[in-house]
C-alpha cells in the first residue's frame, strides 16, 4: 500500500489538497482532524470540560467513532450518527485542539488511523501523520501558507457556514490553536525530518501539480 502524509497548521488547505490528490491518484483521503473533532463533540455532548483531562479520558471507552469512504469522500460517525457537519464549528475546533493534547486521546485514535493505512492506498492529513502515525509513509508533505491568507480562508469558510466571526477574531483563535498544537508535549504539529515543504499560498492548481510530480517521482519504484 502507498501512504502519503500531509501535515501542517490549520487553514493551510491540507484537506482540500489531500482530496484533490486522492481523486487524481484513486486513493482514499483520510482527514484525521475529523477524528479529534468528533472526540471533541462527544466531550461537549457529555457536558465535560475539554480541560478536564481525567473526565475526558474516562469518557473514551464509550466514544464510538467510525469512518466510511464513499464516492464523495470520508464520512464520520459518532455512535452511528453522521456528524460530518456538526464538527466544523469554531467551538468544536477549540474542543478538538484541547482534547488532542491529551496522550490517551491520541493513543485511542492511533490504531484506527494505522489500520486504514495498512489496508488502503491513502492520503492522510493531520498534524503528526509523517512524524508519529505513518513514519514510513512513502511521501510526506508539510504544507505552509502565509498567516494572512490562512486567516482569510478560514474566515470565508466559517462565514459560509453561517458563523459570523470577525477576521480579527479568526486570526486570534487560529494563532492560539496553532501555538498549542505546535508546542504541546505530545505529537506536536512539526514537520518530519524527511518531509517536503509545499507552499500553498498561491495558485491551487499549481500546488496540486507540484505535489503530484513529487508523489510520482517518489512512488514510481513501488508501482
Ligand atoms: O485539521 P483540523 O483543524 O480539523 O484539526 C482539529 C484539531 O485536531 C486541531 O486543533 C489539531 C488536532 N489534530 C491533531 O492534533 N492531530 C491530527 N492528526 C489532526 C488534528
Amino acid at each position: 500500500m502507498i501512504n502519503i502524509a500531509i501535515d501542517g497548521p490549520s487553514g493551510a488547505g491540507k484537506s482540500t489538497l489531500a482530496k484533490a490528490l486522492a481523486k487524481e491518484l484513486g486513493y482514499i483521503h483520510t482527514d484525521t482532524g475529523a477524528l479529534y473533532r468528533t472526540v471533541g463533540l462527544a466531550v461537549r455532548r457529555a457536558g465535560i470540560s475539554p480541560d478536564d483531562k481525567e473526565a475526558v479520558i474516562a469518557l473514551l471507552p464509550s466514544v464510538r467513532i467510525s469512518l466510511r469512504y464513499e464516492a464523495d469522500g470520508q464520512k464520520i460517525y459518532l455512535d452511528g450518527e453522521d456528524v460530518g457537519a456538526l464538527i466544523r464549528t469554531n467551538e468544536i475546533s477549540s474542543y478538538a485542539s484541547k482534547v488532542s493534547a491529551i496522550p490517551e486521546v491520541r493513543a485511542f485514535l492511533l490504531e484506527l488511523q494505522r489500520g486504514i493505512a495498512r489496508e488502503n492506498n491513502v492520503i492522510m492529513d493531520g498534524r503528526d501523520i509523517g512524524t508519529v502515525i505513518l513514519p514510513d509513509a512513502e511521501v510526506k508533505f508539510f504544507i505552509t501558507v502565509s498567516d494572512e491568507e490562512r486567516a482569510r480562508r478560514r474566515h470565508r469558510e466559517l462565514a459560509a457556514r453561517g458563523e459570523s466571526l470577525s477576521l480579527e477574531e479568526v486570526r486570534r483563535t487560529m494563532a492560539e490553536r496553532d501555538k498549542s498544537d505546535s508546542t504541546r508535549e505530545i505529537a506536536p504539529a512539526v514537520p518530519a525530518p524527511d518531509a517536503v515543504f509545499l507552499d500553498n499560498t498561491g495558485d491551487f492548481t499549481e500546488t496540486v501539480s507540484r505535489a503530484l510530480a513529487i508523489i510520482r517521482s517518489k512512488t514510481e519504484r513501488h508501482e
